[in-house]
């Protein structure tokens, strides 16, 4: 379920019909959250909780091992609150992935009900044991809870919490599909976040996927809700133009589709690129299909490398681009 426009295609890159590197020579590999990459992607969290995630979460970490790209898993509070299908989330530890992050989201480390049990520092700690991870990512979903008719309403107070964790964990603040500005990527930065994952609008969107959901329980309110705000946040690559300035890691997401996406994210800026719902049928289907996708958007990634004739990463990010659409008309505001 898209986001209506994809603002991805409004990043143009300039062709260099004289690239004077070969194809070989093209390093797509990065450093980033202090581990090397072969590539600048990241596969974001989407699932675990239940019997058939340990298909999805074992394919998806098989791929990332070969390819030697950076995963994360689906939010863990099932696991970690109520003891949920652990095996759906460590099953990734079995796959030498060069980078791993935890999930947890920002509702659950703010008390939603008087007397409610909450993620604190010992839960993300469990969190992050259960995968081997690296790093702990903090969602925020606030867009897609209140889509949903159980959804949690309160957000007072998860920056100080975020700060509390962001002291003794390596932390990721990540969106789900509304996007980032930088008035919100200057506090996260001042409560000590390590990276962003802008998760942008123009891929998945939440309204939409619980619009769904919302319909199918006869909550009305909610329905119209998700319709309402379906295109709602932030766009992709204005997120990332947005975090640039405050130099700290980013990675790209919300919509990549291509490798194509992942040079634009780069050119723009971004440390990386991360997917999520375009590998998600893959991932479902098989270990091969997973694998063959992730490859095709790496192959994709260095042919933009070629033809914009950039050797490396650092190259790349020095590539001219020029803006077009309603991408342009937000950076112009
Ligand atoms: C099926 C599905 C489940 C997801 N679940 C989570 C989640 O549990 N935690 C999280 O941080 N993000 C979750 N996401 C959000 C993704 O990590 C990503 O930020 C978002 O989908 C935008 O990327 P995309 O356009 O490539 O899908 C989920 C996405 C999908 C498609």
């Amino acid at each position: 379920m898209e986001g209506r426009y994809r603002y991805w295609d409004d990043v143009q890159l300039f062709h260099n019909a004289l690239p004077e590197i070969d194809f070989e020579e093209v390093d797509p590999s990065v450093e980033f959250f202090g581990k090397r990459l072969q590539a600048p992607l990241m596969i974001t969290g989407m699932t675990g909780g239940y019997p058939g995630a340990v298909t999805i979460n074992s394919n998806l970490a098989r791929a990332a091992a070969d390819l030697g790209i950076a995963m994360g898993v689906g939010s863990e509070r099932a696991a970690i609150l109520k003891g949920n299908f652990p095996e759906s989330y460590s099953c990734v530890a079995k796959f030498a992935v060069p980078l791993k992050f935890a999930n947890i989201g920002a509702p659950q480390i703010i008390a939603q009900a008087p007397g409610e049990q909450v993620i604190g520092l010992a839960e993300a700690k469990a969190a992050m044991d259960l995968i081997g991870a690296d790093g702990l990512a903090i969602h925020l979903n606030f867009l897609q809870e209140l889509v949903q008719p159980e959804g949690d309403r309160r957000a007072r107070g998860c920056l100080d919490q975020i700060h509390q964790l962001a002291r003794d964990l390596p932390v990721l603040a990540k969106e789900t599909g509304a996007g980032m500005s930088r008035f919100v990527g200057d506090r996260l930065r001042a409560a000590g976040v390590r990276a962003f994952d802008v998760s942008g609008t123009g891929g998945t969107s939440f309204a939409a996927v619980e619009h769904y959901r919302a319909v199918a329980q006869g909550a009305i309110r909610e329905a119209r809700v998700g319709k309402t705000f379906w295109n709602w946040g932030v766009p992709s690559p204005v997120s990332v133009r947005e975090l640039v300035p405050l130099e700290l890691p980013i990675v790209a997401s919300g919509g990549i589709r291509s490798g194509l996406d992942v040079a634009r994210a780069v050119a723009l800026g971004a440390t990386a690129a991360g997917i999520a719902g375009g590998v998600l049928r893959a991932a479902a289907t098989g270990p091969k299909e997973t694998r063959a996708e992730l490859e095709q958007i790496i192959y994709e990634f260095k042919v933009a490398m070629f033809l914009t004739g950039s050797r490396t990463l650092e190259e790349l990010h020095r590539a001219r681009y020029v803006l077009t659409g309603e991408t342009r008309q937000w950076l112009e505001r």
